[in-house]
């Protein structure tokens, strides 16, 4: 009790998470799914951190919100994209990160930065499901699987099958036939792994992938996605304990930098 709080909160398009903040590091989070109330599920995802960490909202000193849905935080004191939240999250985390793979829900970006974690350049898809959480979602439903099932199963493959579309409708039926054809399922989910992996470094063309990579978001938490982005970009991967929170950690990170810029300012220096 009396700690000084700052607080990140990160509404993405699935899910929703929210950092405290001490001095000294993380107090604590909380993640749920965002349903159709963003307003309501931020308020909901930080009354549920607090409270497990036995603290009030008044203890709040600052608050950043970032995310697709930031804009609907009217009680954040301020909105930061989820690029620069992402860099940030990661940076502190893993400080080697020069290049960090955000996969979540509805986008995947590539986002390339300096040795403090300030952006450099970026790369994203947007415009469909391709690639992203989302995707593999209505393939573990086509595949009768749930998603944590889904990223241990692939580990068992010896190989992939191929999977050729990246649209989400066609590359639904195509597993549903190579599950006809009598493809193993680990296998299918391995091809599946590996055209994301294709997809999302296809991004990176444009940008040099430095190490180290540090890869956010929840389908980070996939560790067949993981292992086939590993062999597609050659390099280390870093994997925070709990990557699906690195957007609001840097959202809170920038909470805790704006208060003592803040403080700063009302001394007069
Ligand atoms: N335990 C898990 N195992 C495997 N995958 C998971 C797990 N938890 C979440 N995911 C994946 O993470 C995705 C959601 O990631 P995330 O929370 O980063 O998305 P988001 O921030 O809501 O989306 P966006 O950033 O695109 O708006 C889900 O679609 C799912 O595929
Ligand atoms: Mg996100």
């Amino acid at each position: 009790m009396g700690d000084i709080v700052y607080a990140g909160i990160d509404i993405g398009s699935l899910s929703s998470e929210a950092v405290l903040l001490g001095e000294d590091g993380i107090l604590g989070y909380s993640i749920m799914k965002t349903g159709s109330n963003p307003r309501r599920t931020a308020q909901q995802c930080l009354k549920e951190t607090l409270e497990r960490n036995m603290l009030r909202e008044k203890d709040i000193r600052m608050m950043v919100a970032t995310g697709y849905g930031r804009i609907s935080i009217p009680f954040a004191d301020r909105e930061i994209t989820e690029i620069t939240c992402h860099a940030r999250g990661a940076h502190h985390l893993c400080p080697g990160t020069r290049t960090v793979i955000d996969i979540g829900g509805q986008d995947s970006k590539i986002i390339t930065i300096d040795k403090r974690g300030n952006v450099t350049d970026f790369a994203m898809n947007d415009k469909c499901a391709a690639g992203t959480g989302r995707f593999l979602e209505v393939m573990a439903s086509a595949l009768e699987m749930d998603l944590e099932e889904m990223g241990l199963k692939s580990m068992e493959a010896k190989r992939a099958t191929p999977i050729s579309s990246m649209c989400t409708v066609f590359a639904e039926s195509e597993v549903i036939s190579r599950v006809a054809e009598g493809h193993r399922p680990e296998e299918i989910i391995r091809g599946l792994h590996e055209a994301i992996a294709r997809r999302v470094f296809g991004l990176a063309r444009r940008l040099k992938v430095r190490e180290e990579v540090t890869f956010s978001g929840g389908v980070a938490k996939n560790p067949g996605i993981v292992a086939s982005l590993k062999r597609l970009i050659g390099m280390p991967v870093n994997v925070p304990d709990e990557p699906q929170i690195i957007g609001a950690l840097g959202a809170a990170l920038y909470a805790r930098d704006l208060s003592f810029k803040e403080k700063r300012l009302r001394k007069g220096r």
